[in-house]
């Protein structure tokens, strides 16, 4: 298969990326060039800014794929500045969205046919959330139509594995939360530490992209994880356990972490915010469509996390 990644050097692009040239297909990743990578010898770096106009029509002139997909649609015009040059040159169309469009959360496990607007009700219809992935999933479905391309869209959750560092307590990615864990020191977690969390391994994502563009006839929306969500507190227990520790925590209010880290670099308030909000999934879907079948345990994917995060230097032996 000839593949066109728009990404494709970073995280889960990259682990899609290795998939694919392993197996023998063909694979352009085109990005600008900024994240370092190391690509296997077989595939084409097409050097692009997507943002800049034109420079994916110029960079793609004369080419045709079986496939793309878009690592990076964060918007409806991150979207739409991909599709558009892409129309006439591509027989499917994979975009990698998020789970976050369905918060807040109406039921769990949430399947594909969840809301993805607000909650009409109490403080939920204030939560902002992903909307701007929700844009970019819509953006890709009228333009898809209007160019009469098969679309599959890939929802995956929080994304964790050896690659990048996993969301943390306060809704960063920053190793000093973990170092925490490390050295003992007293962790702030937010509220009860009872909301749920799903975590996908990096490499079962992958294979999830690999079975979707192996099967465009099944072109469709699917949520992507593993097998069951986790609370916070199992969280920082599997942390703990995995750095031999016993974790030492507080709790405390979202509402108060926030006013008391606000600003700093600590703290991601939209992280955290959707950290609080419970999220769990069903992949039945992707399951009996695809026959995805995730191997990787969320015990597991924190283990790999870490065990990268010291390879790293992220994180240190106390
Ligand atoms: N992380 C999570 O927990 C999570 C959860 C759910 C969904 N997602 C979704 O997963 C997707 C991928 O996330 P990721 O963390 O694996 O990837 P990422 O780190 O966001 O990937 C960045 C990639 O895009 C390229 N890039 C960035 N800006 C570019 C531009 N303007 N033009 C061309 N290329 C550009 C980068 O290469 P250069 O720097 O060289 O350009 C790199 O290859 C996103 O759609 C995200 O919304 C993530």
């Amino acid at each position: 298969m000839n593949v066109l990644i728009i990404g494709g050097t970073h995280f889960l692009g990259l682990n899609l990326t290795r998939r694919l040239a392993a197996r023998g297909d063909r694979v352009t990743v085109a990005n600008r060039g900024q994240t370092p990578a190391q690509l296997p010898e077989s595939v084409r770096r097409l050097k692009v800014d997507i943002s800049a106009e034109s420079a994916l029509a110029k960079a793609v002139e004369g080419m045709t794929f079986d496939a793309a997909v878009h690592m990076i649609a964060m918007s409806a015009s991150t979207a739409s500045v991909v599709l558009e040059p892409l129309a006439g040159k591509i027989g499917h169309y994979v975009q990698c969205g998020s789970v976050g469009v369905y918060a807040p959360l109406a039921y769990v496990p949430a399947d594909e046919n969840h809301p993805t607007h607000p909650r009409d009700v109490g403080p939920d219809s204030q939560y902002v959330g992903f909307s701007h992935k929700l844009a970019a999933d819509s953006e890709a479905q009228r333009l898809c139509a209007e160019y009469d391309i098969p679309l599959t869209i890939l929802r995956p959750t929080a994304i964790i594995g050896a690659g990048a560092v996993p969301i943390d307590l306060w809704g960063a990615r920053n190793p000093k939360c973990f170092q925490r864990i490390i050295d003992g020191e007293v962790l702030s977690v937010p509220n009860d530490g009872r909301a749920l969390i799903h975590f996908g391994h990096v490499g079962d994502l992958a294979d999830a992209f690999v079975l979707a563009l192996d099967q465009p006839e099944k072109a469709d929306t699917y949520n992507i994880t593993s097998e069951y969500a986790i609370t916070l507190n199992y969280y920082v227990e599997l942390l703990a356990e995995a750095v031999g520790r016993k974790a030492q925590v507080e709790y405390v209010p979202m509402e108060e972490l926030l006013a008391r880290h606000q600003g700093g670099d600590k703290l991601n308030e939209k992280g955290l915010r959707f950290l609080c909000e419970h999220m769990c999934f069903t992949i039945a879907k992707v399951k009996q469509a695809l026959g995805y079948s995730p191997q990787i345990t969320p015990e597991q994917a924190i283990a790999d996390s870490l065990r990268w995060m010291f390879d790293q230097g992220l994180i240190t032996s106390a």
